[in-house]
Order: structure tokens, then C-alpha cells, then sequence
């Protein structure tokens, strides 16, 4: 990284911690999402602004926080907010600006995935990549998902106390959205270490991780260069050849969208996941007698999935820009202004969840956002909540007194992305064994 980059981001750490104290000292509260009590637990912070200001500009992050449910989802489901980065030229020349030097990223940024995408390009990308995800076909992954969970279990057999993060977590949500794609087992490792430096490389100012996300972001694409090369010539019907068809049918899909579906497509797959399984047993050792009731009654698994997305949503927040100047409940919001849509916030908010700080897998009814809303809604939804039950149903099978080897383990250190690097866990007695 240029030197001139690692002084921006200096000067960016200096400028967020100083405009986050002024903000607290003149409304009282603020987003400080790096400081590390606001990592551990963010949920009063976004509780105390949504009680004080639901929506606030933040001098900071130089943009909007939104942190009611109502809101998210109105602002998510609003055509004047936009996901697409480069329709306001002075941000966008003032990021091209910073990229100049390096033409790999400048040709990234001008190709965004269609998670920065607005319709019609966003319409169309979408239409075809969720051909992958059709409901019917999800269910029908439920048997090979319970041998995977089974493999991944027998890895730790023999082990009294073990990584849920590693030994499960991890390695479902990967295998499951390789075979997916059709992409072979030896790659598995190297493709999710990609992953995670690319996921750690957001909401940081990190230098370190920063390099290490672009540098992997590059590797990915080159990865799916060849891939995607291969298969060309291949027959089948895996999710990557399904893309390159539909790209050599009516050019329905540029050479670039396809590299970016795919890279998309295997980072959201499994990053987030991840973090449902390791949050949701966390969630679930933390109050055993949950755990026992989901022993006695499985069929309840469903609905405690819900649940724990709710509690705690491994996507805490996305963003949006504004595309016209336009009055948001009494505030003016300017074109290309920043909004943040706090997930966390929505999903904690009082008006449409009662004791929303109970952790209760008997809601009847679970308003939350943790997929997003509106157009961009979460395609890998059902596949997740598949993975997360199937995973549950197993862990309750094989282990009835599993438990927290540290009831408090810190959380990672992403405060877009929310979940435990390291979740231990100790089988009190072990049927499979
Ligand atoms: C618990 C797991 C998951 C969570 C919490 C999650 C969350 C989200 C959220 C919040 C969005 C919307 C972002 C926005 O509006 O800006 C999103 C979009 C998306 N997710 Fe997921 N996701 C999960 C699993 C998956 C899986 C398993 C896949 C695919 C295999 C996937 C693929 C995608 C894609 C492609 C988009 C972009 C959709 C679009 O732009 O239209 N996600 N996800």
C-alpha cells in the first residue's frame, strides 16, 4: 500500500475517534462501531440513538444512520436510495482518484457485483444468478447437507473439547457453496481464507488487513478466471456453468459480471453463514434451557434460526446513497449522501418486537431484517436457514450437554460482520464417540 494511502487512513482513524466523542459530547450519543465496548456489545448504542435520534447524521462516517425497523425497511424499499456508488460523481471521482495507480482495482470499482448495482443492470444480473437458488432446488440439498454436517462432525470425534467455528461453522457453509458452484475440493482451503481476508478487510482501518483483502479480492478474481475458462468447455448444470450459458446465450451477462457473480456469490455464501451457526449456539449455550427444549421439541429448530438472525444478525448494517435530494421524516437528505441502514438497530427496536433484548425462541412473531429488504433481498436466504437448521438438528443429536467453555468469549473484531473467530465448546457426554 502507498504511503499516501496509509496517511489517509490514519488520518481517517484520527478524524472518526475525535467526531465521535464531539458527537457524544453534543447529542449524548454516538456510533463509534471501532470502539471495542461498542464491538462487544452494540446493541444499547444503537438502542440509545434510536431512542434519541432513529435518524442522525453522523460527522464521523460522514453519512446517515438509520436505526429503526420501520425506517430500514422503508429507506430499503425507496427508490431514491441507491446502491450504486458511481452515480454520484464527486464520490465516485474522489474513490477513482485514490485507485488511479492500480488499474485492477479501478476496473472493480467500475464493475461493481450487483449488491452495488442499481436496476436495470441489478434486475437482470439478479434474475439469473437466483435461477441457482430456487426454493424447490434448496430443499432438495437437505440430504447432502446432513453428510456434510456429519463429516464435518466427525473431524472432532474424539476431541472433548472443540472449535465450533472451525470444525463446523467454517467448513458447511464452504463445502456446500463450492459443490454448488462445481468447484473442486482441493480448492476448499485456499478460497476460504480469500473470503475471510476479503470480509476482514470491510469496516476496518486496519492497514495490515486492508492489503490483505485486496490482495485476495485480486487472487479471487484470477481464480475465477481459470475456473471459469475450464469450464466453458464443460458440461453440467452447476451454478457457474448455468452463468457462463446464460452468458453465451444473449449476452445477458459480460465476461466481468460473470468474474463478480461468482466471487459474490461464494463470499456472501458462506462468510455469513458462518457467523448464523457460531452466533446462534452461542445464543443457544448461553440460556441451556433453550438447548434442552429444542432436544425435546427439534421440530422448534426453525423458528429458534429466526430467532437467533434476529438477536444477532451477522450483517449488522449496509448502506445505501441517496440519488435525489429528497426530505426523509423532517431531515434533508442531499444527493449522494451516505445512509446506513442499522440491521442490529431494526431488529432490536421495541416498536415491532416485544422485549427485543430477550433472546426468546418462542416469539410468535419475529420481525427482522438480518436478509435486507427491498430489491437486494438476501438470494442465499432459504440456503442458509438450511444449513443453520440442519446444522442445530445435528449438534442437539450428537452432543445433549454440550457447553460454553467461556460463557464470555470476545466477539471479532468486524463491525459490519458480527460473529466469534473462536467459539470452544466442551461435550459433557458424547453419544457418538
Ligand atoms: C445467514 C446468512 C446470510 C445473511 C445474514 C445474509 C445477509 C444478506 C443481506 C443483509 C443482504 C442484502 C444487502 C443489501 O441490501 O445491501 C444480502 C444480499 C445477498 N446475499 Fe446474503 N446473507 C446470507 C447468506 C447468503 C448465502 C448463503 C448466499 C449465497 C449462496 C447469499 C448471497 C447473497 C447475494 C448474492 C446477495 C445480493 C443480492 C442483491 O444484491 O440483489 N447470502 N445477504
Amino acid at each position: 500500500m502507498r504511503l499516501q494511502d496509509k496517511a489517509r487512513i490514519k488520518f481517517f482513524e484520527a478524524y472518526f475517534h475525535g467526531m465521535s466523542m464531539v458527537e457524544r459530547l453534543v447529542h449524548g450519543a454516538s456510533l463509534n462501531v471501532f470502539d471495542r465496548d461498542m464491538i462487544e456489545n452494540p446493541y444499547p448504542f444503537y438502542n440509545k440513538m434510536r431512542d434519541q435520534r432513529p435518524i442522525h447524521y453522523s460527522l464521523a462516517l460522514r453519512g446517515w444512520w438509520v436505526t429503526s425497523f420501520d425506517l430500514v425497511q422503508e429507506a430499503l424499499k425507496d427508490k431514491r436510495f441507491g446502491a450504486d456508488v458511481r452515480a454520484y460523481p464527486q464520490r465516485a471521482d474522489r474513490i477513482r482518484k485514490q485507485i488511479a495507480h492500480d488499474p485492477e482495482r479501478l476496473k472493480n470499482f467500475e464493475n461493481p457485483s450487483m449488491l452495488g448495482l442499481d436496476p436495470p443492470d441489478h434486475s437482470r444480473i439478479r434474475r439469473l444468478a437466483q435461477q441457482g437458488f430456487l426454493h424447490k432446488f434448496i430443499a432438495s440439498l437437505e440430504p447432502r447437507i446432513a453428510l456434510i454436517v456429519d463429516n464435518c462432525l466427525t473431524t472432532i470425534d474424539n476431541d472433548p473439547v472443540f472449535d465450533v467455528v472451525e470444525a463446523l461453522a467454517k467448513p458447511l457453509p464452504a463445502t456446500v457453496i463450492a459443490e454448488m458452484m462445481g468447484l473442486p475440493e482441493s480448492d476448499h482451503a485456499q478460497f476460504q481464507r480469500w473470503s475471510e481476508d476479503l470480509i476482514d478487510g470491510t469496516g476496518t482501518n486496519d492497514i495490515g488487513k486492508l492489503e490483505k483483502s485486496m490482495l485476495a479480492s485480486r487472487q479471487l478474481t484470477n481464480y475465477f478466471r481459470k475456473i471459469i475458462a475450464q469450464k466453458r468447455d464443460e458440461k453440467g448444470d452447476d451454478l457457474i456453468i448455468q452463468l457462463i450459458r446464460a452468458e453465451e446465450e444473449g449476452d445477458k451477462l459480460t465476461e466481468q459480471e460473470l468474474y463478480n457473480t461468482c466471487q459474490l456469490v461464494l463470499v456472501a455464501g458462506h462468510e455469513t453463514t458462518t457467523r448464523l451457526i457460531s452466533n446462534g449456539l452461542y445464543l443457544l449455550l448461553k440460556s441451556p434451557d433453550c438447548w434442552q427444549q429444542l432436544r425435546a421439541n427439534p421440530d422448534q429448530i426453525p423458528a429458534a434460526v429466526e430467532e437467533m438472525l434476529r438477536f444477532e444478525p451477522p450483517v449488522q448494517a449496509t448502506q445505501r446513497f441517496v440519488r435525489e435530494e429528497l426530505d426523509f421524516h423532517g431531515h434533508k437528505f442531499k444527493k449522494g449522501d451516505l445512509v446506513f441502514l442499522s440491521i442490529a438497530g431494526g431488529n432490536r427496536d421495541p416498536a415491532v418486537n416485544d422485549h427485543p433484548e430477550d433472546f426468546n425462541i418462542e416469539r410468535e412473531k419475529i420481525n427482522q431484517v438480518s436478509f435486507g429488504y427491498g430489491i437486494h433481498l438476501c438470494i442465499g436466504a432459504s440456503l442458509a436457514r438450511m444449513e443453520a437448521k440442519v446444522a442445530f438438528e445435528k449438534l442437539l443429536e450428537k452432543y445433549p450437554d454440550l457447553n460454553l467453555v467461556d460463557p464470555d468469549p470476545h466477539w471479532g473484531d468486524n463491525p459490519f460482520f458480527r460473529g466469534h473467530e473462536v467459539l470452544q465448546v466442551r461435550k459433557a457426554s458424547n453419544k457418538g464417540a
